[in-house]
């Protein structure tokens, strides 16, 4: 059975991730490895390094010593936080990704997963049904470096044969560890809030339409194209993924069928802006043919799920 080495383990996709792959793969296949040491419960089932992805050495010790084929690499700095360190956002982004790409080029790892984002796309973008193939002029730190590790998988899967697999993530949202400080966050947090029986005070203004997922979509999509043949990927740059498109309004309405007293205040910031640059909605034709990708959450689900789950305790 393959090794599985899983860079950035701790954070909000990582831990469900690690859950879904010891699901699938057995725990002690799946080594967890993060910057930060092992304090997630919920990782603590089975293996666990800790490991800076900036630091080559002991990223080749770790993949030595756990004879790792594949790696999925989530260690980044987000949209709203690249914002604010910029130089340190574009080393992380990018050589955490060289990293991985040179292990896999000279043949110690056989394949990787790394996400890429809706944030490649820019103000320029159609914005309804964006598609596989169009502009894409971003105009976040954070897109950038998406945009450009999107060309560098594509010309290591072209230039030496690596086999590098991505999926263009929408905003993930999740009950079982908090957002790392991306523009999408908002859609998390408003049920924390709710659930406290609190007022939101939402960060974007209430008709802006953003793509989005709910989490356990995300992971089973991310381990079929891991898990698919090798000829039906066709596209080595990155998949778009839709999920559900839908405002803060939106979301706040279907939360209120259960909470009917909940109240929301919105109070734009800097995230407005660059909210404003991604788009509504987001054309997966690709993936479902290639891959067979399918989602089964709606907003109605994926609230109620939410409100079931978020824990306010503590
Ligand atoms: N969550 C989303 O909505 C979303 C959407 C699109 C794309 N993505 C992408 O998915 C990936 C994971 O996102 P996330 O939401 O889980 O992020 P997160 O911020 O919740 O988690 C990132 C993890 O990486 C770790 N990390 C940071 N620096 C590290 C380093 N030098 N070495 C090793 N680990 C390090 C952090 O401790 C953290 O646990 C990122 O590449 C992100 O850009 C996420």
């Amino acid at each position: 059975m393959k090794k599985i080495l899983v860079v950035g383990a701790s954070g909000q996709i990582g831990t469900e991730l690690v859950i879904g792959l010891r699901k699938r793969f057995g725990k002690d296949q799946v080594i967890a490895s993060d910057i930060a040491p092992a304090t997630q419960d919920k990782l603590a089932n089975g293996p666990y390094e800790e490991l800076d992805i900036l630091d080559n050495d002991k990223l080749s010790e770790v993949v030595n010593k756990h004879k790792i084929e594949e790696v999925y690499l989530l260690a980044a700095l987000l949209s709203a936080t690249a914002e604010k360190n910029p130089g340190f956002a574009w080393k992380l982004n990018m050589d955490g990704l060289f990293n991985v790409l040179n292990l896999a080029k000279e043949g110690v790892i056989k394949k990787i997963f790394w996400p890429s984002s809706i944030a490649v796309f820019g103000p320029t973008t159609p914005k309804e049904n964006t598609p596989q193939l169009t502009i894409m002029e971003p105009s976040t730190v954070y897109g950038i470096s998406k945009l450009a590790g999107e060309r560098w998988c594509e010309y290591y899967a072209k230039q030496y044969n690596v086999d590098v697999r991505s999926i263009r993530y929408p905003g993930l949202i999740s009950y079982t560890s908090l957002p790392g400080g991306g523009t999408t966050d908002y859609a998390v947090d408003i049920f924390y809030s709710a659930k406290r029986g609190e007022k939101y005070n939402c960060f974007l203004s209430k008709d802006t339409p953003l793509p989005m997922m709910y989490m356990e979509d995300a992971i089973n999509a991310t381990i079929n194209l891991m898990e698919s043949p090798i000829d039906s990927i066709k596209i080595r740059s990155s998949y778009n993924l839709g999920g559900i498109s839908f405002t803060p309004e939106q979301i706040y309405n279907e939360i209120r069928k259960t909470n009917p007293d909940f109240e929301i205040e919105y109070q734009p910031d800097f995230r407005q802006k660059i909210a404003d640059s991604w788009p509504g909605s987001i054309d997966d034709s690709d993936a479902k043919n290639d891959w067979g990708w399918k989602g089964e959450f709606d907003l109605g689900k994926t609230c109620q799920i939410m409100l079931e789950n978020v824990s306010v305790e503590g």
